[in-house]
């Protein structure tokens, strides 16, 4: 959780910062702050309780004068309520030295009363602060050895024993102002990534923050140090040995992260749905070969024939994927199953060498996801990352990699990175069925040419937009909705729920349909919202009856239904989409669950991009 930033170079680094964090309050926005030394000495810090836009007009009326080596932070709470004292950066006790972190040091309390004894004054709350009091100790024994007046190696080897002491996971730039060219950063368990430019260098939680600048980056490893100046970087250990770090060359542009005219991310992303997929399934599954895999991601069909279980392990909107594809994957007769990484522990025990763990994760990044990957190889099982971030933790974990090439996304509520999930999870599946031979070859291959029809069905259902928004805002003052569906669509109405929930702030559950009545049912009442999934399938006739139910006993009930199947269910109101073929129907009847959290959202108005309590990156457990 949160964003953290750096600069050197001879644009102002203030501006550079302010923007690079601005890219970054996705990922944490209760609180925020820069610091940067002065050339001649001195250091210039503002910090705000609040959002990026309070920062920049903070710092716009009070610019720095001669400004050096910067850094940024965009934070999260999680030690320490947010509070202008809480917030990043960090300084020691002469206001010399000062650092921002991303994650959580767990010795923070023991390192505190350590060096509260021997007189450092703390000033917030938060674990961080401990940091860099420390630095600060290591910064003055070593001067005081320090014969040749070098300050530089002393800030170096100051910064590496500093964190040879932390304990927990971190990202962490630091600047001391007796050495105004040269931001001093690190990694362990938590993301960072440098961006390389012409005469400047950047470091930042995710390469978005430096897009604008440079497309050049080096993605750090655990246990990573770098000395970063405007002439370039120099890479260690943490034992301070050298070490040789190369970079790569990022698709995205910073224009893809922009808003494109929409009033939201979160609209902008839903409409960028289609390309998704397309993006998703391109070069994947035409034509439908063995072979596919293994020549784009070393995946060899052999390991496709060997896995006994497939186990895909997620959170969040990543889970409902992975629940999409344990039905996906069982009707080409593959044993899977979908667990919550953050539950996985002793699911683990039943891992081991042939199975295959999934994990999915849009950002690569989320805590929970990660400690279970690491569990499951513990076990013996081989992991597939899908994820959508090159260069993220979890790519660097896993043994094969399949991206989703959704590019960037900035709304916290994820949209077009679960279809792209859900895409890849299907490319997966085909490739499965082909492997397999568990179906018969043209079924597989009937399969993925229905698959490559999707991205055309999605533009279909996304023209539904303007009907949808009429029934958000005819909902818009409700508290309470229920979200049920069947099968393969189970998921998509527990993603109806969470969609709502997290941007709308309104109670809502999502159920399997024909659990409701061992339950659930009781808290129906008259007038009561229930969004049902009622898209043609084999369980369509079930799904009927529960509709029945919940409207007998006064629910107003709200079928998402396709042309086939309208005529079949009785509700309040009907919105229809796109038929497509039962297995592939959450890929589509997602669309106006989304579309309809989004409107209920903007007619509560709600802070759709940023709600509240949230982040778009769950980097701690
Ligand atoms: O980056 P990840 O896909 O691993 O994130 C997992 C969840 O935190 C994420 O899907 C979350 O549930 C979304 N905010 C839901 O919209």
């Amino acid at each position: 959780m949160c964003g953290i930033v750096g600069y050197v170079g001879s644009r102002n680094s203030s501006d550079v910062l302010v923007e690079g964090l601005r890219r970054l309050e996705y990922r944490g926005y209760d609180s925020c702050g820069i610091a940067s030394v002065k050339a001649k000495g001195g250091l210039y810090l503002k910090r705000v309780s609040g959002r990026i836009e309070a920062l920049k007009g903070l710092v716009e009326a009070d610019p720095p004068k001669d400004p050096g080596a910067g850094i940024g932070h965009t934070r999260w709470a999680t030690h320490g309520v947010p509070s202008e004292d809480n917030a990043h950066p960090h300084t020691d006790c002469a206001g010399e030295l000062v650092l921002v972190h991303n994650g959580i040091i767990e010795n923070y309390l023991e390192l505190r009363e350590k060096l509260a004894g021997s007189g450092h004054a703390f000033k917030s709350e938060t674990d961080t602060e401990a940091a860099v009091h420390l630095l600060e100790r290591n910064v003055k024994e070593l001067s005081a050895r320090s014969s040749s007046g070098m300050l530089e190696p002393v800030f170096f080897e100051a910064f590496r024993r500093t964190l040879a002491e932390l304990k927990g996971s971190f990202a962490i730039a630091a600047v001391w102002d007796k050495c105004p060219g040269v931001v001093m950063t690190a990694r362990m368990h938590s993301p960072l990534v440098l961006g390389l430019g012409e005469g400047e260098n950047f470091v930042a939680s995710d390469v978005s923050a430096f897009l604008k600048f440079t497309r050049r980056a080096v993605f750090l490893n655990d246990g990573d140090i770098a000395a970063v100046r405007a002439g370039g970087a120099e890479f260690f250990d943490f034992a301070g040995r050298k070490a040789r770090r190369d970079s790569v060359n990022i698709q995205w542009d910073s224009t893809m992260a922009e808003k494109g005219g929409y009033r939201h991310f979160m609209l902008k992303e839903i409409h960028e749905q289609a390309a998704s997929v397309e993006n998703t399934l391109r070069g994947r599954l035409l034509p439908l070969k063995e072979d596919t895999l293994a020549r784009e991601i070393n995946l060899d069909p052999a390991v496709l024939r060997s896995v006994k279980t497939v186990q895909f392990i997620a959170c969040g909107t990543a889970y409902h994927a992975g629940l999409v594809g344990k039905y996906a994957l069982e009707n080409f007769q593959v044993p899977a199953h979908a667990d919550l990484a953050s539950e996985y522990s002793d699911r683990s025990k039943l891992a081991g060498p042939d199975t295959l763990a999934v994990a999915i994760s849009q950002s690569g990044e989320t805590a929970d996801t990660i400690h279970a990957v690491r569990e499951a190889k513990a076990a013996g099982a081989r992991v597939l990352a899908v994820t959508n971030t090159v260069g993220s933790t979890l790519t660097r974990e896993a043994d094969w990699v399949l991206y989703t090439h959704c590019g960037p996304e900035i709304g916290v509520a994820s949209t077009k990175a679960f279809v792209g999930q859900l895409a890849a999870i299907y490319v997966l599946a085909a490739h499965f069925a082909a492997a397999r031979k568990a179906v018969f070859d043209s079924d597989a291959r009937a399969f993925a040419a229905e698959l490559l029809k999707v991205p055309r069905l999605i533009e279909d259902a996304l023209a539904m937009e303007k009907e949808i928004e009429a029934l958000a805002k005819r909902y818009a003052d409700r508290e309470h909705f229920l979200f049920i569906a069947r099968h393969i669509n189970y998921p998509i109405a527990l993603e109806g729920a969470l969609k709502i929930k997290e941007i709308s702030y309104v109670h809502a559950e999502g159920y399997a349909a024909g659990e409701m009545k061992h339950g659930p049912i009781a808290i129906i009442d008259k007038g009561m919202p229930v969004l049902a999934v009622a898209t043609s399938s084999r369980a369509l006739k079930l799904m009927a009856g529960n509709m029945q139910e919940a409207g007998a006993r006064g629910a107003e009930v709200v079928a998402i239904v396709d042309k086939e199947s309208r005529g079949q269910v009785r509700a309040s109101r009907y919105i229809e989409v796109p038929q497509a073929p039962e297995i592939l129907s959450p890929l589509v009847n997602v669309i106006p669950l989304q579309l309809f959290s989004y409107y209920s959202a903007l007619a509560r108005g709600c802070d759709i991009d940023k709600p509240r309590n949230l982040a778009k990156s769950v980097t701690v457990r």
